[in-house]
């Protein structure tokens, strides 16, 4: 779909639809008002009658709306004017871009975008629209025979800006609401692509790609790259598979050069098993998504370019499949990792902790600023917050709560959870420095606890999207997330958000 801004009376837009908002109790927005002007009491009419009350996510089309130069008028219900905030902002984004799909308008005009929304301004209402239709519209039909095509028809969306002077900024809003949403329409494709097809290898040629496309930095390690490094807790990892782990390293470079990066680590388990500790049948087949940490990462970088940020980007991705081979780890085993730290692995479905806390250590080199890893890492995360929350570990107070705000400007939320040293102690091994599994309570937490050991050096948060990546059910699918969080902090710390 392609996005364009206009400043422009809605009753003199040439698009195949213009779509304006009605609120409850029959109260038309300023666009409907102006249409209904036009059209003679038209629209206010059919609202008085009863054929569009208003209500949060209903839709009403109307042809041949006199005075008008569009051949379509599309309704949209926005709910009660008082109680109207961010999500019946996107709801009604979302029931309007259903509609439109809907009916056979190539192109549409959208005038919502001019409705006021409770502490964000027009550079919101933009980027949010451009990331709830493309995300509305998103498909995975690559592996599908016959494509779903008629619901292709809508092509180009034109955002209705109330304000000349908010032009310039709609303008860059717009550019930042397209990065985001390719950034998270790659990481669902990549989150959805089956284990087969989505293995550590086509990660590291899809990230190769990426960087070959915006001109970023791209460095693979090899098995015996990782091996001459000691990276054993990763390699441990990848023992029982025959895919061979890769380690992606993409660099972004929008500042000067002495200017410390930001790193973001993502888990990338292509598949997750469980290794020996092998996990029960049921829905395992969900375990493709345990890439979706390198995914997002991987969108977040490609979003950042794509906005021309001005900051220093690391993006560190270890890859592996965690596999039940007869060369794979066992429980016992104790392996040292590349900090020096050694860990005996009671659990080999811990596997995500033995990738991260070598691409840690990695991270070190870098001379980071911050540092933060995203990972699927725990059903205990899921279990806690469900897919609204994403769980929040910070080893600085000031690192969490600018993550707490990005998350809420994009409407991408986490919850922050503690890393007290009191379940420090839960991770303790008779015969190593530590276990890699903190037994039954507390499970989310002893993962971070055990991930923050090796995230000493440097101001580091942890995101565990294991409840937020994706949807399972019959609508099962990546979600994309937390890539539209971690563009708007990327956003913030390059000065671009108010
Ligand atoms: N990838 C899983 C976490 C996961 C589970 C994500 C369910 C999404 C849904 C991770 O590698 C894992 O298996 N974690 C274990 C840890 C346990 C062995 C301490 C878990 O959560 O059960
Ligand atoms: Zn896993
Ligand atoms: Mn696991």
């Amino acid at each position: 779909m392609e996005f364009s801004i206009k400043s422009g009376s809605p009753e003199k837009q040439r698009s195949a639809c213009v779509v304006v908002g009605v609120f409850e109790s029959r109260r038309l927005t300023l666009a409907a008002e102006l249409l209904d002007k036009a059209a003679g009491g038209y629209i206010g009419d059919i609202v008085r009658r009863g054929d569009m009350e208003g209500k949060s996510g209903t839709t009403l089309l109307l042809h041949k709306v006199p005075g008008t130069l569009c051949d379509r008028v599309l309704l949209v219900g926005l709910g009660k004017e008082k109680d109207f905030r961010e999500k019946e902002f996107t709801q009604a984004i979302r029931a309007a871009i259903k509609a439109l799909h809907e009916t056979g308008a190539l192109d549409a005009s959208i005038f919502l975008t001019e409705l006021a929304v409770k502490k964000h301004d027009i550079a919101w209402r933009i980027r949010q629209t451009v990331i709830a239709a493309r995300d509305a519209t998103y498909r995975f039909e690559q592996f599908k025979s016959k494509k779903d095509e008629n619901r292709r028809s809508l092509r180009r969306l034109t955002l209705g800006v109330e304000r000349r002077n908010e032009l310039a900024q709609a303008e860059e809003a717009l550019i930042q609401g397209q990065a985001i949403a390719a950034g998270m329409a790659l990481a669902k494709d990549l989150g959805n692509l089956p284990a087969n097809v989505c293995n550590p290898a086509y990660l590291a040629s899809r990230a190769q790609a990426l960087a070959d496309e915006l001109g970023l930095e791209c460095e693979i390690l090899e098995r015996a790259d990782m091996e001459k490094l000691g990276m054993n807790a990763l390699l441990s990892v990848a023992n029982g598979a025959r895919q061979p782990p890769k380690l992606i390293v993409l660099g972004y470079r929008g500042a000067r050069i002495n200017d410390k990066p930001l790193v973001l680590i993502g888990k990338g388990i292509t598949f997750d098993s469980g290794g020996i500790s092998l996990k029960p049948g049921a829905d395992m087949d969900e375990m493709k998504y345990d890439m979706c940490g390198a995914a997002s990462v991987l969108g977040a970088l490609a979003a950042a370019a794509r906005m021309k940020l001005s900051l220093n980007l690391k993006a560190i991705i270890p890859a592996s499949e965690n596999m039940p081979g007869g060369n794979a780890s066992r429980p016992g085993d104790i392996v040292t990792s590349l900090s020096g730290q050694t860990i005996e692995i009671l659990n080999t479905d811990a596997e995500g902790r033995l990738l991260l806390c070598d691409a840690l250590s990695y991270a070190e080199r870098f001379d980071p600023d911050t540092v933060i890893d995203v990972a699927t890492l725990t059903g205990a995360c899921a279990v806690a917050l469900g897919g609204v929350a994403s769980g929040l570990f910070a080893n600085r107070d000031n690192l969490a709560r600018d993550l707490i705000a990005a998350g809420d400007e994009a409407h991408d939320r986490v919850w922050h959870l503690p890393l007290w040293d009191d379940y420090q102690e839960l991770l303790k091994s008779p015969f190593a420095d530590m276990a890699n599994v903190g037994g039954r309570w507390a499970g989310a937490v002893t993962a971070a606890c055990f991930l923050s050991r090796f995230a000493k050096k440097f101001d580091w948060a942890h995101l565990d999207i294991a409840g937020t990546a994706w949807k399972s059910g019959k609508d099962k699918g990546a979600t994309g997330r937390p890539v539209a969080l971690l563009a708007h902090y990327l956003l913030q710390r390059a000065g671009k958000l108010n």
